[in-house]
């Protein structure tokens, strides 16, 4: 759905006969490291810290722009910390229909589902394509509201909304406006986080085309 996937921050040779991303970091080369970029995959290792760590990365790496879009596979564990700050920041999630299946290297296709069940957390501007993607193997939510808790998510999706995936420093001012701006609207107007910001935006144009600063 993303059309391939630029990299893969936390895999192996063998992972890659599946997965085919055009750049790939083994644990040897350390992805935690190393610079993200691009369209990711990323089904982080699960050993204790590891699981956090790469969630991390990948939430800042696409707060800062480096990462443009990306789907997180993990377990559906809601309630830990790396969960909640992954939630943060994708713009849906997919709670498949029963466990999914996981291809070992050497014994391809496992015989039984996974032990743990699985999200699909997407990062990015294409909810639709996700929904068409994933909507026959699970469900598809749109985390409402999570994201305030991260302004720097919310600005990050401000300047994508007007234009400018990198901010200018003239335009961080007219940024930190409109974060408060559509904060407002949105608790007045009760309506959905994007929609506060788009009528946030179209303020700003407004006031902008009429000579106001
Ligand atoms: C759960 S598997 C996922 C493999 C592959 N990305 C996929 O989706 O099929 C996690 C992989 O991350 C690798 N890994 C562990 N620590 C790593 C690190 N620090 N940097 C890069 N890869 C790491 C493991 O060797 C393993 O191949």
């Amino acid at each position: 759905m993303l059309g391939g996937f630029d990299l893969d921050p936390a895999s192996s040779n063998e992972a890659q006969q599946t997965v085919k991303a055009s750049k790939y970091f083994t644990k040897e080369q350390d992805g935690l490291s190393r610079p993200w970029h691009g369209r990711v995959w990323l089904n982080p290792p699960f050993a204790h810290g590891d699981i956090a760590n790469f969630v991390s990365k990948l939430v800042n790496e696409y707060v800062a722009g480096h990462v443009t879009a990306a789907i997180l596979l993990v377990h559906n564990y809601t309630d830990t910390a790396w969960f909640h700050k992954a939630v943060s920041a994708c713009r849906a999630i997919c709670f498949t229909a029963g466990r999914i299946n996981f291809i070992h290297a050497e014994k391809g296709l496992a015989p039984g589902a996974a032990i743990q069940g699985q999200a699909f957390l997407y990062f990015g501007d294409g909810i639709d394509a996700f929904r068409t993607a994933f909507e026959p193997i699970g469900f598809v939510v749109e985390p409402r509201g999570s994201s305030e808790k991260h302004p720097l998510f919310y600005l990050d999706q401000a300047y994508r909304l007007i234009g400018k995936p990198v901010l200018p420093a003239g335009l961080r001012r007219h940024a930190a406006v409109l974060f408060g701006r559509a904060v407002t609207i949105q608790y007045e107007r009760g309506i959905r986080q994007d929609e506060a910001l788009a009528a946030a935006v179209s303020e700003l144009k407004a006031r902008s085309a009429g000579g106001a600063s």
